[in-house]
């Protein structure tokens, strides 16, 4: 079955935030629109809403006048449930609540025709459960949009147990038409993007708690050295607290309270305190007029660095090299175990053990952990620890070493994994678990990534680059340190290790 033709007519029901957005995408991609409300009066207001938003990319150049009034033309507020009769996909985005999902789509049964695909744009209810009243369960799916949905490409089409294949696919293919990037994911807690993304607010949020870094260091550190558009505390400050730790309790309630979703104190106090972030005027930062948002903390170093060697190959941190190279640095290169050494200082990419932990092990002085970071020849920032002992003229030819490479160098307290790197394989392994559990494809889970949240790179490609084993290396690690099931690898991880695959082969 391919996508709805553009004669197919739609209709969606609630028209909050999500539903006019949806209105706006099927009426944009041609298809005549009912939008319906069981507030009186909603509908039509958000139709004009949606024309003054228009109106404004008209202003701005980016839309014609014709294409506006085009779109405006073929959607239609109605008052009465009984005039979608004839429609042959009705989504729903009202309350997120089971019981009155359900009625609604009980009543949908008895006004439309048997053809007419149901959809459900829920973020955290189950389709299996919204489903299994319904006379014919296997029409109903779930077509989850992302906030705002005129702008954000990501549709995860979401099948429950008893959903049609076919249906699934006409709604992939559909929202292809739409212009949206559709991902196909089973229904389970969180589906993909709610569930995978939990680590990426979870680590910066623990490492708060354990005062490794304030808010401003780790945010900057997650936008310039890991690549994403915003830190975690700026971006739970954007969506709400109550919004996120509502999602993470529902995800942490329907996993049975894994530990890997394990809500935060912290963001709790958040919400209990009623700061709520923007909206509120205060969370992690203040709104209020005139703040200034508090400055990353940085280290750095007067001494002239002119030499370094890198002992073996860097790994991932090669990038490193060359960028050295390029700022006149002689770096001399011998076998050994992939460690960069200048003056008294030795440095090391992070294997997840605290910097005392491995000096110690590994009998090595002076040593200064990195941070991971996207790509190691462009990233503006990195992260470094060290064991409180360091010789401080070690510590400062290390910083110089990493300023004249043009970073700007961050210190976090000795914490296992630093921030990107135990972010990002808490992601990877999250990624893996949902992989491993046939929640949808490994391209499917990275598209959702990049397309829904915007990620710089794919959980599951980025784990390739950096390499598996250095990832359940990380992990292992972390798991050690702190003694908690939240850092368990994923089977999927070991298994694609053993078979010498990576995640996409
Ligand atoms: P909203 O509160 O802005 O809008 C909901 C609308 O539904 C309201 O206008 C309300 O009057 C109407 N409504 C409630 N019960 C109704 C009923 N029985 N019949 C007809 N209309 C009814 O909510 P929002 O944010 O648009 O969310 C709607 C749905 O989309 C929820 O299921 C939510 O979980 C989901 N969602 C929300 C996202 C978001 O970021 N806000 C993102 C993705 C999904």
């Amino acid at each position: 079955m391919s996508a709805l033709n553009t004669s197919a007519r739609i209709a969606v029901i609630g028209a909050g935030a999500m539903g006019a957005g949806i209105a706006q995408v099927a009426a944009q991609a041609g298809h005549p629109v009912l939008l319906l409300d069981n507030r009186p009066g909603a509908a039509a207001q958000a139709i004009e809403g949606i024309d003054r938003q228009l109106g404004k990319r008209v202003e701005n150049g980016k839309l014609s006048a014709d294409s506006r009034s085009a779109t405006i033309a073929r959607l239609q507020a109605v008052e009465a449930i009984e005039v979608l009769a004839d429609c042959d996909l009705i989504i729903e985005a009202i309350v997120e609540n089971l019981e009155v999902k359900r009625a609604l789509f009980r009543q949908l049964e008895s006004i439309c025709g048997e053809h007419c695909i149901l959809a459900s744009n829920t973020s955290s209810l189950s389709i299996t459960r919204i489903a299994a009243q319904l006379d014919h369960p296997q029409r109903l799916l779930g077509l989850h949009f992302f906030n705002p949905a005129p702008v954000m490409a990501l549709v995860e089409i979401v099948s429950g147990l008893a959903s049609d294949p076919a249906l699934a696919q006409c709604l992939y293919d559909t929202a292809k038409a739409w212009g949206k990037k559709p991902v196909h994911t089973r229904s389970t807690p969180g589906f993909i993007v709610n569930r995978v993304a939990r680590p990426f607010y979870a680590e910066s949020l623990r490492l708060l708690q354990e005062g490794a870094a304030d808010c401003p260091t780790l945010d900057a550190l997650m936008r310039e050295a890991g690549g994403f558009a915003m830190g975690a505390f700026e971006l739970t400050d954007l969506i709400g607290h109550d919004v996120n730790y509502a999602v993470t309790c529902s995800v942490f309630d329907a996993y049975y309270n894994d530990t890997r979703f394990l809500p935060s104190l912290i963001q709790k106090e958040l919400v209990d305190g009623g700061r709520l972030g923007r909206k509120s005027g205060q969370g992690f930062y203040s709104y209020a007029q005139g703040a200034e948002r508090p400055q990353a903390a940085e280290i750095s170093s007067t001494a002239s660095v002119e030499v370094c060697m890198a002992e073996g190959d860097l790994g991932i941190a090669r990038g490193l090299l060359a960028r050295l190279r390029e700022q006149g640095v002689e770096v001399i290169q011998r076998d050994g175990s992939g460690l960069l050494r200048v003056g008294d200082a030795v440095l090391a990419l992070s294997d997840g053990r605290m910097a005392c932990q491995r000096a110690r092990e590994d009998g090595l002085r002076n040593l200064i952990l990195l941070d991971l970071t996207l790509d190691y020849s462009k990233a503006q920032r990195i992260a470094i620890s060290y064991a409180a002992g360091i010789d401080p003229l070690a510590l400062d030819q290390g910083i110089a070493l990493l300023q004249r490479a043009g970073f700007k160098v961050s210190p976090l307290s000795d914490s296992p994994a630093l921030a990107v790197l135990r972010t990002v394989a808490m992601l990877a392994n999250e990624a893996a678990d949902a992989l491993l559990q046939g929640v949808a494809s490994a391209a499917d889970i990275d598209l959702a990534m990049r397309a829904g949240v915007n990620y710089p790179q794919g959980p599951l490609a980025w784990a390739d680059a950096i390499g598996l084993s250095h990832i359940l290396n990380v992990l292992e690690n972390l798991q050690a340190s702190y003694g908690e099931e939240r850092y368990r690898p994923s089977l999927l991880l070991r298994r694609r290790i053993a078979e010498g695959r990576t995640f996409h082969d």
